[in-house]
């Protein structure tokens, strides 16, 4: 459940379907499934196979199975990488905690659509409303993090995940319901390949990563905690393809309440948090005690999905402190605190006052996103696959997965077609 909770999260619910959007609808959802089967299951299982045989985090593990060697600096990449991410994804995340008190008010649920959809740009754009919800956000994650692996994160997670699939199906069926919704399913299902750009196979790639939390040490870490006795294989079949139902159900309870509001599909990181409020809006002119009980829930959900997900980055960067620097766990999370949050706090202003500060001509919000997940990501999924297919003894992979029959061609993706496809679509990206 915590693995799941892990995977499950703004990149399900906030970030597929705007990248659905821009990568050309169900052409992009292809490439994505497609990536998930040969691509990252393999790295997935690859990390896991490496934190468990280990029971150390990214860096501890690198030094047990390769001591001395180059490799101890994937060991630090991964500490790294998942600080970033955690960064800016505190600042959508707090844009949540934001929503979720503006629709306990029922302010989605009366007044002036056009103004209510307008409410985005005017909130993420001022200073001081996001830092303030950036900070609530991160300082959640905190102290559950601090309450540890047992009590904190894994009673979070068994609690709230099924909570959460019941109310993604739920805004589903609701979704599919609005008048003009059709051509939103439309969208998703047929497929124009047209669209499908490098970039965007590139993209597909990421997303995928990005929402199975893979190359960053997520996945090692929390497999370091897995007891010997159970299967790591049905672990990963059942967190991949628990993340993809639930990116797909995300995708048609959004989607369609894109196209019923007349926005364009492809307006990116803004699409969930303009799209509902409008549907949220339509829906309390006629039933307003609804709309406001579905907007609650619906924040809450998203809410919810990136605590649990914010919670294993942040997971990472704390077992590297207490295990290899002595750190207690409450001094650990404290250090990490400040660092995220400057960053966060950077990558929040980045929308406002510093819209005009840009690294490659990104924004830092949206430099730190593609940084991580189009590179950061690739490079550590990359590295995990080679280091578990050639590095790591073959009978130590085995014993870890337990796949009797289907080992040789699970070892074959982690050996062979997952590194050599990352190269090929990255450099083609690179080049093109
Ligand atoms: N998988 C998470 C999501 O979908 C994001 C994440 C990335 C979590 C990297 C951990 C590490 O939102």
């Amino acid at each position: 459940m915590a693995m799941a909770g892990s995977a499950i999260g703004l990149g399900n619910i906030w970030r597929f379907p705007y990248m659905v959007g821009q990568g050309g609808g169900s052409a992009f959802i292809i490439v994505y499934l497609l990536s998930t089967l040969l691509i990252s299951l393999p790295i997935f299982l690859s990390e896991a196979a490496i934190g468990r045989k280990t029971h150390k985090s990214t860096f501890g593990a690198m030094q047990r199975l390769a001591p001395g060697t180059p490799w101890r600096w994937l060991g630090l990449l991964t500490v790294i990488s998942p600080l970033i991410i955690l960064s800016y994804y505190s600042v959508v995340g707090g844009w949540s905690v934001e929503f979720l008190l503006k629709s306990l008010t029922f302010s989605f649920s009366s007044g002036d659509e056009a103004q209510i959809m307008g409410f985005f740009g005017s909130f993420i754009s001022s200073p001081w409303g996001p830092l303030a919800c950036h900070t609530a956000f991160l300082g959640i994650c905190t102290l559950i993090v601090v309450a540890g692996v047992k009590k904190g994160i894994e009673k979070f997670s068994t609690w709230t995940m099924p909570v959460l699939f019941l109310l993604v199906v739920f805004l589903m069926v609701y979704a599919l319901t609005l008048p003009g919704s059709k051509a939103g399913v439309d969208y998703l299902l047929k497929p124009d390949f047209s669209k499908l750009t490098a970039s965007a196979v590139a993209s597909a790639m990421g997303q995928s990563f990005f929402s199975l939390s893979l190359g960053v040490g997520t996945i090692l870490t929390y497999a370091s905690y897995v007891h010997e006795k159970e299967n790591l294989l049905t672990t990963g079949l059942g967190t991949a393809g628990f993340d993809l139902l639930f990116a797909l159900i995300a995708g048609f309870a959004v989607m369609p309440a894109v196209f019923a509001a007349g926005i364009e599909p492809a307006a990116g990181p803004g699409l969930v948090f303009e799209t509902l409020p409008y549907i949220f809006a339509k829906m309390g002119a006629s039933t307003p005690w609804l709309s406001g009980v579905v907007s609650i829930l619906f924040f809450l959900t998203i809410l919810v999905a990136a605590v649990s997900s914010a919670i294993s980055m942040l997971e990472v960067g704390v077992a590297y402190l207490v295990e290899e620097k002595n750190f207690s766990r409450t001094k650990a999370v404290c250090v990490l605190f400040a660092g995220c949050w400057l960053l966060g706090a950077l990558c929040s202003l980045s929308f406002g006052p510093l819209a005009n500060v840009k690294i490659l001509g990104e924004t830092l919000f949206s430099f730190c996103d593609k940084l991580t997940s189009n590179f950061l990501m690739a490079f550590g999924g990359l590295l995990f696959t080679l280091f578990a297919g050639w590095r790591m003894k073959k009978a130590d992979v085995r014993g870890e997965l337990r796949a009797g029959k289907a080992f040789g061609l699970l070892y074959f993706l982690i050996r062979y077609i997952a590194p050599a496809a990352i190269i090929v679509i990255f450099l083609t990206n690179l080049f093109l």
